[in-house]
């Protein structure tokens, strides 16, 4: 962290404290207020971290005004165009792009611990078949830490290697295993043959009675919507994985704690959300309606799959997933969906809109990713589990950096108390 010649000066009632200002390598500078408490006596009031910088970290960059995604460095138009999953898993984890055998160990890597402990297929049954699968996820990843003793401690770095494979690795068998648990089917066992998205294609699409052809079209695309939802610096579900971290938590709680997080319809569950209202919204002639209703303040709904509180131009990711949209929609031959015509047209009345203009509210990520799942035959229900396997990278890589930082302190903010101050308690026969 770099500090700059600069300073900011807070006074209060004639006192002035003098804050270090940090320098990042890019994004807005920092005043750091580590010792405002013990020096001023007062604390800062930020609900929703909405100017707080609450770690150091080197892994990704967002720029909201252009609408820049950087994963050390490397624009993710670049990555989803000329990268894949893994590779982008080891840049995230490792910090730069690997050499050809490099990344071909990690392949391996990952690709040998996909199955999971047979003991956890037990687990999984005492689950009602009715279950959304991110309620199964949330379980059976937190239940991780009962089936792989071996790499829960965190103070050895090898294990903390392990257990990061391990997450990476095992995610998308949990995940097609709740999918097909929700659906009656049997369990389908990893395939080492095939790629990480052919293989969870395989695990979701495949059935022992017949054999199942991963087309590779519908892989690339698969793997393209999990490079772009790999990671997202500090979003909701990331910091909630670091502070969960902080306490010295084992990686499966956390990364548990991280699927929970994810699962609410302002983050990761907006992608099903969000599907759900365009098949809601019906066809094209019913939009002004529900953009009134979007921007009536009496009115709760909001449009899902708009607005960030990072992105104040356009999401990158959502222009990569639109292109994609177009693409596997067009392979698999589905003609005139209407459920795409009433996105696009929906964005384009939003666009054009002031309310939209005005607030910087652009289609994110979760516009167009539901279109692509539903069209290669996943149950919105399956949507935020998808985003949730993908989000891992991303959880995993900035618990070992927190790990790895010597600033690294339990998270504890404080608060503005607005409730009663002291008094005595009283007899019920009193009250
Ligand atoms: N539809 C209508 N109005 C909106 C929307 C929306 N989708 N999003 C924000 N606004 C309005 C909001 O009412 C507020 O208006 P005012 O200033 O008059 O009170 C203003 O825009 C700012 O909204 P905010 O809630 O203060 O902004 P935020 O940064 O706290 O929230 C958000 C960001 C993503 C939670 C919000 O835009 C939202 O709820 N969007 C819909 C859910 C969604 O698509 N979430 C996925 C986010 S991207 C993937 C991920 O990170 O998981």
């Amino acid at each position: 962290m770099a500090e700059t010649n600069k300073t900011a000066t807070l006074t209060i009632d004639g006192n002035s404290f003098e804050l270090p200002i940090h320098a990042p390598t890019a994004g807005p500078d920092v005043i750091d207020i580590r010792k405002l408490y013990g020096q001023a006596g007062v604390f800062t009031y930020d609900p929703g971290f909405t100017s707080t910088a609450s770690c150091d970290s080197t892994i990704t960059f967002i720029d909201g005004d252009k609408g820049e995604l950087l994963h050390r460095g490397y624009p993710i138009d670049q990555l989803a165009e000329k990268s894949h999953y893994l590779e982008v898993c080891f840049l995230l984890l490792y910090g730069y792009l690997p050499k050809a055998g490099e990344l071909e160990e990690f392949e391996n890597t990952i690709t040998r611990h996909t199955m999971i402990h047979e003991q956890m297929y037990n687990f999984f049954r005492g689950f009602r078949r009715d279950a959304h699968p991110m309620a199964v996820m949330v379980g059976v990843v937190g239940a991780m830490a009962a089936f792989y003793h071996d790499s829960t401690d965190i103070a050895d770095p090898r294990q903390r290697e392990i257990a990061s494979h391990r997450l990476i690795a095992k995610m998308p068998t949990i995940a097609a295993m709740a999918y097909k648990y929700s659906i009656g089917q049997p369990f389908v066992y990893p395939r080492n043959d095939l790629d990480y998205a052919a293989n969870f294609l395989h695990m979701c699409f495949s059935v022992p009675a017949e054999e199942y052809v991963v087309d590779p079209i519908l892989a690339r695309a698969m793997d393209r919507i999990f490079t772009l939802h790999a990671d997202h610096e500090q979003n909701a579900s990331t910091s909630t994985v670091r502070l969960a971290s902080s306490s010295g938590a084992n990686p499966f709680a956390c990364i548990a704690a991280g699927v929970a997080c994810l699962w609410g319809p302002a983050h990761g569950g907006a992608n099903q959300a969000c599907l759900e209202m365009l098949k809601e919204i019906g066809s094209p002639e019913n939009i002004p309606e529900y953009l009134a209703r979007a921007k009536d303040k009496d009115d709760s709904f909001r449009l899902m799959g708009f607005g960030h509180r990072v992105y104040k131009n356009f999401d990158p990711r959502a222009k990569v997933m639109k292109q994609s949209a177009d693409e596997v929609l067009d392979l698999l031959g589905v003609e005139n969906n209407p459920v795409l015509a009433t996105a696009k047209e929906l964005e384009k009345q939003a666009l054009a809109d002031p309310y939209f203009a005005e607030k910087k509210l652009f289609p994110n990520v979760d516009f167009y990713s539901g279109i692509i799942l539903e069209a290669m035959g996943f149950p919105t229900s399956m949507f935020t589990p998808i985003f949730a396997l993908s989000r891992t990278v991303g959880w995993v890589s900035q618990w070992k950096e927190m790990l790895n930082d010597p600033q690294n302190k339990i998270g504890r903010p404080r608060q503005l108390y607005l409730g009663e101050t002291e008094r005595d308690y009283v007899d019920i026969e009193n009250r």
